[in-house]
């Protein structure tokens, strides 16, 4: 094989290698137009924060490119291949990992039946819940026989992250995964949050409040109004106080 074909790690994370496509992307609900044509590349690896008041269109943005919700007109593409039409659990296999707004755990599931749900989305058919989750969370092993609504918020939104983890994901679209937790928490689901891209290199659809958080971990920032891109760029360009008077009402 010609060098140029054989791929290091650090060409699969090259801004040439876009894992993620999104063209002229527009999502309704019903006959209500929300997501107004939104372009995104995101290479292999990298991560782009998603940011905007309430309202905008960032859950409709995260449900689009998981497929929950059909795009009307626009393209997504993932390595290549155009999968606008895929299924939501079609794009779970393909390495699709959702950890939706509101965590969207089972209640009535204890931890443990919550993580082997996600496991029907595996690529590799493996049949167990695979280690490395609880080596993220351990207190999802600990508390693997408890109901999942019995989980404090916290709580749930490690198993919401450790389930997402279950697919062994390529990209990670979080949404909020920070709202209305309790700050010791938060930075304990950051930090797991860092290792995920660091150590496991999953590229990262990350929509967040925290603008300290965004700016640490983001190789890329969107800010959404009306359902539009109005801004872009490397958080390492832009002043994170002109980003706030964007954001604040
Ligand atoms: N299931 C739904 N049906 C109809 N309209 C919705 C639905 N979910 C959200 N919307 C509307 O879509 C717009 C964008 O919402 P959303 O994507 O949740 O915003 P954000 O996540 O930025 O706060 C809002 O006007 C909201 O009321
Ligand atoms: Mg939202």
């Amino acid at each position: 094989m010609p060098k140029s074909e054989i791929k290091t790690e650090k060409d699969a994370k090259s801004k040439d290698d876009i894992m993620l496509k999104l063209e002229g992307l527009h999502l309704y609900y019903g006959e209500s137009h929300v997501v107004h044509g939104i372009d995104l590349d995101l290479p292999a690896g990298n991560t782009t924060v998603i940011l905007g008041r309430n309202g905008v269109g960032k859950t409709t943005l995260c449900r689009g490119i998981m497929g929950v919700l059909h795009n009307k007109h626009g393209k997504v593409s993932f390595e290549g291949e155009d999968i606008s039409r895929l299924a939501p659990f079609k794009r779970a296999r393909l390495g699709f990992g959702y950890c939706p707004q509101g965590r969207d755990i089972f209640a009535n599931l204890t931890v443990y039946e919550n993580l082997l749900v996600a496991l029907e989305a595996r690529r590799d058919g493996l049949l167990k819940v695979p280690e490395v989750v609880y080596e993220l969370f351990p207190i999802l092993k600990d508390f693997r026989q408890r109901k999942g609504g019995d989980l404090s918020g916290g709580q749930q939104q490690m198993l919401a992250l450790g389930r997402a983890m279950v697919v062994d994901p390529k990209l990670l679209i979080l949404d909020e995964p920070t709202e209305g937790i309790q700050p010791s928490i938060i930075m304990e689901i950051e930090d797991v949050i860092h290792r995920i891209k660091e150590e496991f290199g999953v590229a990262l659809i990350l929509v967040e409040q925290y603008l300290e958080f965004a700016w640490d971990i983001g190789d890329e920032f969107c800010i959404i109004a009306k359902g539009q891109v109005i801004e872009r760029g490397n958080p390492k360009d832009v002043d994170m106080e002109t980003i706030k008077e964007h954001l604040t009402v």
